[in-house]
């Protein structure tokens, strides 16, 4: 089954999604922690931890291999739920080959925008690979064709690297990242409350709640 990701470093967004029932996961990055107003990575991260007892990527800031793999060894303790986000670079590419040698090795490839780039992410040991769709729609690339070529390609080799759908924009990529075969789709919260609206429902209760209340007016069973 497909995995739900929740993108956003907000706890108040992460409580209310995760009592839904239907989160698997959460997507952090250094601007959504910036949105979240807190710089405390550590902290933040732990008490995500605690409300979803699910993957959580926290991401790190060294541009050098040698920083990145520092960083990742610290980041990597703090819980067995944590993925470390690395970004796709040739120093990332480093720094996930070392990392996911380790037995706790677990890294989630940031910033992916080619199925070129997937596959030496998925080469280098990464768990998941992070294609940004919205990134590429919004540059007036086809976003989607990312996901779909790098599942094929994946699938051809047998490459032992999750599909990871991020940066949604909205409902309607979500469901072609599904249609495309995603392993994980990551939405912000704003998406997610769109997921599950629908004017017809609403009409729909409304009208079975006011014919239910006509009937139980005459006191029929
Ligand atoms: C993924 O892990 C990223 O946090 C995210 O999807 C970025 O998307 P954006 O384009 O909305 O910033």
């Amino acid at each position: 089954m497909a995995q739900l990701f929740l993108d956003t470093a907000s706890i108040d967004e992460i409580r209310e999604a995760a009592s839904w029932g239907v989160l698997d996961g959460v997507t952090t990055n250094p601007t959504l922690m910036m949105r979240a107003g807190t710089a405390d990575l550590k902290a933040n991260t732990l008490k995500i931890v605690e409300i979803v007892q699910g993957p959580v990527s926290a991401e790190v800031l060294s541009t050098g291999a040698p920083g990145m793999i520092e960083e990742a060894r610290e980041i990597l303790i703090w819980s067995e739920h944590v993925f470390v986000k690395i970004p796709t670079t040739a120093e990332g590419l480093k720094a996930m080959r070392e990392i996911s040698s380790w037995p706790n090795g677990r890294v989630n490839a940031t910033l992916i925008f080619s199925p070129a780039q997937a596959c030496l992410v998925a080469k280098a040991g990464a768990t998941y690979a992070s294609i940004f769709v919205g990134r590429m729609d919004d540059a007036g690339l086809d976003g989607m064709e990312v996901v779909r070529q790098t599942r094929t390609i994946f699938d051809n080799y047998g490459f032992d690297c999750q599909v990871l759908a991020a940066s949604m924009r909205h409902t309607a990529h979500v469901v072609d990242a599904l249609l495309a075969g995603a392993d994980i789709i990551t939405v912000p919260f704003g998406v997610l409350q769109k997921m599950i609206r629908s004017p017809f429902t609403d009409v729909g209760l409304e009208r079975f709640l006011a014919d239910w209340a006509k009937v139980a007016g005459t006191g029929t069973d």
